[in-house]
């Protein structure tokens, strides 16, 4: 069976990264889409941008994914793009266990590892080289951005920027729209909406 055209709504460095993982995943990208009317008619690694805002494309035979880095954005794009049919992109470099759960319109990348009873939600980012142990939840339109690692357990609420390099130790919580900072250790959970920095210095315990 011949999969669905693909499209991509997205023209930046976090689309042309989709684009690569697609063609690794043998997925052919028949078009970007930019709500930029400067980029319409352009081409980003050989993919024409097509003409037209996304939402002007809605076509029942293909399917979409949403390649912006920014989960505000990413999500309002879901929003606007309501029934569509969103593909679920996994590199064929990252390790996803079968007992994953992983929702529509996910961007899986290189070098991950999602491991046993693992759930994602919807248009989630687990960004390259990050790790996400067992049973973590991660919810609607977040992102697990480079190398971020999280241990057993982790919940992570809808739309979080879990930073760049930082880690979760096990069972830690992350509400809703907070940001934990490139590079953050989270060693107690953080509530919705904050933005958390700070890495952790190893010390003997009681010093
Ligand atoms: C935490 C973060 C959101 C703060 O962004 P911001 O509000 O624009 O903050 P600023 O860059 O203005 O920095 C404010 C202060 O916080 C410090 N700071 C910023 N990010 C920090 C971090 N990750 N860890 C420790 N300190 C940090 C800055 O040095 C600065 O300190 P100062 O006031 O003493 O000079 C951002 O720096 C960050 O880490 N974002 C994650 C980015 C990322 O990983 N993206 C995904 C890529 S795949």
């Amino acid at each position: 069976m011949t999969a669905a055209p693909l499209l991509i709504v997205g023209t930046g460095g976090h689309a042309r990264e989709c684009i690569e993982a697609a063609r690794a995943a043998d997925r052919q990208v028949a078009g970007l889409l930019d709500q930029d009317p400067q980029m319409w008619g352009k081409s980003v690694l050989g993919v024409p941008v097509l003409s037209g805002a996304p939402a002007e494309h809605r076509s029942d035979d293909a399917e979409w994914l949403i390649a912006v880095g920014d989960n505000e954005v990413r999500s309002r794009l879901a929003a606007d793009l309501t029934g569509c049919a969103f593909t679920t992109l996994v590199h064929p470099f990252s390790w996803v266990s079968p007992t994953a759960v992983i929702g529509e319109g996910c961007m899986i990348f290189a070098g991950t590892v999602l491991q046993t009873g693992v759930r994602l939600g919807r248009h989630v980012i687990i960004n390259t080289g990050a790790t996400v142990s067992h049973d973590c939840q991660i919810g609607d339109g977040s992102h697990i951005a480079v190398g971020a690692h999280l241990a057993g357990s982790v919940k992570i609420g809808a739309h979080v920027l879990f930073g760049a390099g930082a880690v979760a130790r096990p069972g830690a919580v992350v509400g809703d729209d907070a940001v934990v900072g490139a590079g953050a250790v989270v060693v107690a959970d953080i509530a919705a909406g904050v933005t958390a920095i700070g890495g952790g210095v190893a010390r003997p315990r009681g010093d």
